[in-house]
C-alpha cells in the first residue's frame, strides 16, 4: 500500500489579511466571485502578497501546481488499482483527501471551480464524499493519526542524491507494508522543519530542481514494479 502527501500545498483561499488590496479585489470582481472565494494566485496577487509581507510568500499561491500534481497522481495504474491513497496537506494546515474513486477534472477551471466550493463548505453535487475537506490538521496529525505508515520517504533536491529504482529497491521492497511519499506542491523554498523532520529519510532524484508533478510520475511509476 502507497499514500502520497502533496506537502505544504500552495492552495488556500485567500488570506484576510489581503482581501481588501486592489489586486485581489479587481480578480475577484473579473472572476464575478467574492474576495472570499478566490484562490489565493501568485500570478494575480503578487503585489499583495509581497506588499503585506506575508509570511514565505514566495512558497504560496499556486493552486495550478496541485492540479497538476493531481491529475499526475490519480491518471496512474497504481491509482487506478486502488494502491494508492492520495493526501493534500496545505500550507495552512487544511487537508484534501482524494477518495480512490476520484476522477479529477482535467481542465484546471473546473478543478478550481470545484475545490473553491469544497474550501467553503459548500456540498459537491458532482462528486458528492468524493473529496474530503478538514481545517486545522498539521503534517504531524495526517502522519501520526490519519496515514500511520511504515515509513515515510521525503523527497526534495536537497535529500540524498539516489537513482529511484535504488530507493524503492532499498527502502520500499516489501508489498505487506505501507509507504508514505512526500512530495512538496509549492513552487520555491524547501520543506518546513515539521515536514523534512517527520520524514525517515529525504531522497533527491535529480541535481535538478524538478517540478513535483515530474517527481511524482517517476515516483509511482517505480512503484508499479513492486504491485
Ligand atoms: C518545485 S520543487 C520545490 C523547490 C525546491 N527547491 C526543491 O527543488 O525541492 C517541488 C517539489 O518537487 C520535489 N523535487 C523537486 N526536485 C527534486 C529532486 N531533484 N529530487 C527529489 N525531489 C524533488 C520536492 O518534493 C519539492 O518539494
Amino acid at each position: 500500500m502507497y499514500s502520497l502527501v502533496i506537502a505544504e500545498a500552495a492552495m488556500e483561499l485567500v488570506p484576510q489579511i489581503l482581501r481588501n488590496h486592489p489586486s485581489v479585489k479587481n480578480h475577484s470582481k473579473r472572476m464575478g466571485r467574492g474576495v472570499n472565494e478566490i484562490f489565493l494566485d501568485i500570478s494575480y496577487h503578487h503585489k499583495a502578497m509581497v506588499e503585506k509581507n506575508i509570511d514565505q510568500w514566495w512558497k504560496r499561491g499556486r493552486p495550478d501546481i496541485v492540479h497538476f500534481d493531481l491529475v499526475e497522481a490519480l491518471s496512474t495504474p497504481l491509482f487506478k488499482q486502488k494502491k494508492l491513497q492520495v493526501y493534500v496537506s496545505t500550507f495552512d494546515n487544511n487537508l484534501v483527501t482524494i477518495s480512490q474513486d476520484l476522477r479529477i477534472p482535467k481542465n484546471y477551471y473546473r478543478f478550481e471551480g470545484l475545490m473553491i466550493g469544497i474550501f467553503n463548505k459548500q456540498k459537491n453535487k458532482n462528486s458528492p464524499n468524493l473529496i474530503e475537506f478538514q481545517e486545522n490538521v498539521t503534517f504531524k496529525d495526517l502522519i501520526e493519526k490519519i496515514v500511520r505508515p511504515d515509513l515515510i520517504i521525503g523527497f526534495s533536491v536537497k535529500g540524498t542524491q539516489s537513482k529511484i529504482s535504488d530507493i524503492l529497491q532499498n527502502n520500499a521492497n516489501d508489498t505487506t507494508k505501507h509507504y508514505c511519499f512526500v512530495i512538496g506542491g509549492f513552487q520555491r523554498g524547501n520543506f518546513s522543519e515539521a515536514v523534512s523532520g517527520a520524514c525517515d529519510a529525504i531522497y533527491s532524484i535529480s541535481p535538478f530542481s524538478l517540478e513535483s508533478h515530474v517527481v511524482i510520475s517517476r515516483v509511482l511509476y517505480e512503484c508499479e514494479n513492486y504491485i
